[in-house]
């Protein structure tokens, strides 16, 4: 299986910040934020990764990641996506990457210590996509469930101003190949976005999007206060491996 980074934007929730550089390489704790979905996806046996970032500091990164070997990979590519076109538009370029086989797909401000593993070598078709349990899921992708059934997900809606589960959608995803022809058939949101829900939805409507719950830490970074508590999180999980 390979993998994709996604980098991209302006990080405007972040300025003043991300004047200076872009988001996805603020320090958590000790190290650069993307580090840690690389390292989600290395952990998972995940070696070719695709890093897909864009806006004015793109050129950051080769300094930061060189060729990867220092993080275990052994292949690092990069794409550039050339504007702020949402999440489904910079995994549009990933098509020639995949190469027609599934992508673990992780959002760049995403750090978790779950073990995506099991379900990265047990994958075949379809999407997988990985909840959260949360206490302000108005903020993410919320899945709805059915009634006579509440493991069955009908919808996910994309920050909900009633969200109708507790669970956030977490910015971790395996597509097959088909992901790219559903990209193809989106307009874009409200907000000007081709959205991944949407993509998402493309996947239940087709009858074959399958989910687990995220076991462990998993939070996104790109407000201030989501970037503080991945920074608190993943300093005290160092002090307590120390001591
Ligand atoms: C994006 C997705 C959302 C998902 C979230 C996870 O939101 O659109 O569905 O729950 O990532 O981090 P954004 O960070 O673009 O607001």
């Amino acid at each position: 299986m390979k993998g994709v980074v996604l980098a991209g934007g302006l990080g405007t929730r972040l300025y003043p910040l991300t004047y200076a550089t872009n988001k996805h390489l603020l320090p958590v704790y000790n190290k650069p934020m993307v580090f840690y979905p690389i390292e989600t996806l290395v952990q998972a046996g995940i070696r070719d990764v695709l890093v897909v970032t864009g806006g004015p500091h793109a050129g950051h990164f080769l300094r930061v990641l060189k060729n990867g070997k220092e993080l275990g990979l052994r292949h690092l590519e990069f794409a550039y996506q050339e504007n702020e076109g949402g999440i489904a538009d910079a995994l549009r370029l990933c098509e020639d990457f995949g190469d027609g086989q599934p992508l673990t797909v992780i959002l760049g401000d995403n750090t978790t210590d779950a073990d995506i593993g099991p379900a990265v070598q047990s994958f075949r078709e379809g999407a997988m996509i990985f909840l959260k349990r949360v206490p302000d899921p108005q903020r993410f992708g919320v899945p709805v469930f059915a009634e006579d059934d509440p493991t069955r997900i009908v919808a996910i809606e994309e920050k909900p101003a009633v969200p109708k589960s507790q669970y956030a959608v977490t910015g971790l995803y395996i597509y097959d190949h088909k992901v790219f022809d559903y990209i193809r058939s989106l307009s874009p949101s409200g907000r000007g976005e081709l959205e991944i829900t949407d993509v998402n939805n493309c996947y239940i409507r087709d009858g074959t999007l399958r989910w687990a719950e995220l076991d462990g830490f998993w939070s996104d970074a790109g407000t201030f206060e989501s970037l503080f508590r991945a920074n608190a999180y993943w300093a005290e999980k160092a002090r307590q491996q120390q001591g």
